[in-house]
């Protein structure tokens, strides 16, 4: 199965398996880090599931839509590595992705 990493708000590291067919927000929700909210349970509209990826993956990752850069523009944390974990459904290609949980706004 393919494997995210997932860094949360301490620094800390976990390798997870993502099963086929989730997004990069399920797949942190389901694994029990309560940190990433989701709140509007991946509909782009809370911007609770706010990460920073690898950009070593970004030619890699669905291009961002203007929802989702709108969201993004309101939070504090952002940078150049900065997406919506709802948006970013986990394929195969994506194996060994690297993301951090966003500070909490
Ligand atoms: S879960 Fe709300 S925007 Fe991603």
């Amino acid at each position: 199965m393919p494997k995210l990493i997932v860094v949360n708000r301490s620094g800390e590291e976990s390798s997870i398996d993502v099963e086929d067919g989730l997004t990069v927000m399920e797949a942190i929700r389901d694994n029990g880090f309560d940190e990433l909210l989701a709140l509007c349970g991946g509909c782009c509209s809370c911007a609770t599931c706010h990460v920073h990826v690898d950009p070593s993956f970004r030619d890699k990752l669905p291009q961002m839509s203007e929802d989702e850069d709108d969201l993004l523009e309101s939070s504090d944390h952002r940078d150049d590595n900065s997406r919506l974990g709802c948006q970013i459904p986990f394929t195969p290609d994506l194996d060994g992705l690297k993301v951090a949980i966003a500070q909490e706004d």
